[in-house]
């Protein structure tokens, strides 16, 4: 059954370079939007950044250029990121945009019509590290008294007129929508650390400035800035057209999955949902979060000069071998530790060992055993068929993992059968066929072919590139890669061409 998938990932804050924590965000937001396209969905894929607010505005000046001069540059560094990433995005919105601006202006006034917004003075803690209002009871104490929001970012003492937003009128029905849709927020540890900040109490929330000037004017009280959050959350919709209900993308809404990291869930799972019940829209299928990446154990951050850049990385592995790390080495939900040796080790063992080698064995025998052609599909023995049922059955595992967001279960069932694929070219032993049972050998290669057809099938939305390759030698026609394709057998005599290895060993560099 197809239908339309509409994907996102959050849109970054402008206030630095890309690193590795957004590529492994938008990866992922790639991956479940690549296995749709293949599974024959309509899908919408956005991404874009987030280039209002204070904090972009102090970075803009810090570099001694015009807010929006130093919002181009690094939106632009962005999307040079995502071509070295091979990231599919179907848009990259940015919320200083005409159509985003237009976009959020019509949401702030539906929720304003319906009367969820009010003017007052907010006076309290903000961090502007997180662009974030927080409670006073939510505040650590550092050993020497200073006061810091949970995340560590300092706060400040804020005291200015706001307009607000009714937020403590939706705590039941937030709470209510946690209990009969429990999928709305996943994993289910987040769901229950929500539920919880929820069950307290919620306060009203400030969402204008009027102290600083770089971001969406309120509608009808141009002194007061839109609250970054409240503007930057609209990109779901401005993206799709809002409020013009006639755009081409007005239906990818409610979207399917927001994907986040666990740094910006009470936005996406509270603040979120109650905006858009406050506007009467539907709400989205769930908010994803994923778990935290650390560098050789230590936290990413600019002041320790460990911020990895992904493209660093690429230089070095290549793009799949790193898109390959990122999904397999950090459980899907839970936090990671990125060290060079990690990487090197998934990419010599997993993909140059048991993938690479595998479709090498097997098609250089190809090559020159059955003179480069596709062997027939012959009378199938017991290990034939135990091993072809393996493989038929991969499609519908990896459609569940990837509907529970479950990237990185996908990829180990992916290597159960790379692995059942190793254990039966080790046992069949084809190139000891040649001189025996010419004719084995032939259905045992087609065999494997047919096996790692399916693996290079499901492998693509992982690993684009290197898996387009390998399809292509195994004689895999462009327009046979997608998911519906695999139920029709490959010609035999197709004519293959000359093997070429996929994932090359990476030999470290005795000098470093
Ligand atoms: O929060 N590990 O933007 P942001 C894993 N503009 N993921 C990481 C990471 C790490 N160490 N560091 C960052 C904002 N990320 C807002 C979003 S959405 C309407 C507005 C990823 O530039 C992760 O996805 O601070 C996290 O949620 C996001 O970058 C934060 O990006
Ligand atoms: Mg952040």
């Amino acid at each position: 059954m197809t239908g339309r998938y509409y994907v996102t990932t959050p849109i970054y804050y402008v206030n630095g370079a890309p690193h590795i924590g957004h590529a492994y965000t938008s990866v992922a937001a790639d991956i479940m939007a690549r296995f749709k396209r293949l599974a024959g969905d309509e899908v919408f894929f956005l991404t874009g950044t987030d280039e209002h607010g204070q904090k972009v505005e102090q970075a803009a000046q810090a570099a001694g250029v015009a807010p929006i001069a130093f919002a181009d540059q690094v939106s632009a560094d962005f999307r040079a990121m995502y071509d070295v990433m091979n990231v599919s995005y179907d848009d990259f919105i940015r919320t200083t945009e005409p159509r985003h601006i237009a976009g959020a202006q019509a949401l702030w006034e539906r929720i304003a019509a319906n009367g969820h917004i009010y003017l007052g003075a907010y006076e309290g803690w903000y961090a502007l590290r997180d662009e974030s209002f927080y409670n006073e009871d939510e505040l650590v104490t550092r050993p020497d008294g200073t006061k810091v929001a949970p995340t560590g970012a300092p706060v400040e003492w804020v005291r200015e007129p706001s307009y607000f937003f009714k937020l403590s009128e939706f705590a039941d029905r937030l709470l209510e929508l946690y209990e009969t849709r429990p999928a709305f927020i996943e994993p289910a540890s987040r769901r229950n650390e929500v539920a919880s900040f929820v069950r307290q109490g919620l306060r009203d929330l400030s969402i204008s400035r009027t102290s600083f000037r770089w971001g969406i004017p309120v509608p009808g009280d141009p002194e007061h800035v839109m609250y970054v959050w409240v503007d930057a959350l609209a990109n779901y919709l401005s993206a799709i057209g809002f409020p013009d209900a006639d755009n081409p993308r007005a239906g990818f809404w409610p979207a399917n999955l927001h994907l986040v990291g666990k740094d910006i869930v009470r936005f996406h799972a509270v603040y979120w949902p109650a905006l858009l019940m406050a506007a009467g829209l539907d709400l989205p299928d769930c908010v994803f979060s994923h778990g935290w990446w650390t560098i050789e154990g230590e936290k990413m951050s600019k002041s320790l000069g460990n911020v990895v850049d992904p493209r660093d990385l690429v230089a070095q592995f290549g793009v799949d071998p790193v898109r390959f790390f990122l999904m397999r080495e950090m459980p899907f939900g839970g936090d990671s530790d990125l060290s060079r040796r990690a990487i090197i080790n998934r990419l010599n063992v997993e993909l140059a060992n048991d993938l690479g080698n595998l479709a090498q064995r097997t098609l250089t025998q190809v090559a020159r055993n059955c003179g480069g052609v596709l062997p027939a599909q012959g009378v199938p023995t017991e290990a034939d068929d135990a091993l072809l049922a393996q493989a038929a059955l991969l499609p519908t595992l990896m459609h569940g993992h990837i509907d529970r967001h479950a990237l990185t279960d996908g990829l180990e069932d992916v290597w159960r059968v790379i692995r059942a694929c190793n254990a039966y070219i080790d046992h069949q032993a084809p190139w000891a066929l040649r001189k025996t049972d010419p004719e084995r050998m032939a259905v045992v290669l087609r065999v494997l072919v047919d096996a790692l057809r399916v693996v290079g099938t499901m492998l693509q939305p992982y690993m684009p590139g290197s898996m387009g390759a390998m399809l292509t030698q195994l004689g895999v026609a462009e327009d046979e890669r997608d998911f519906a394709s695999l139920d029709r057998p490959l010609p035999e005599g197709r004519v293959l061409p000359a093997p070429q290895g996929v994932f090359p060993r990476y030999v470290e560099d005795a000098a470093q």
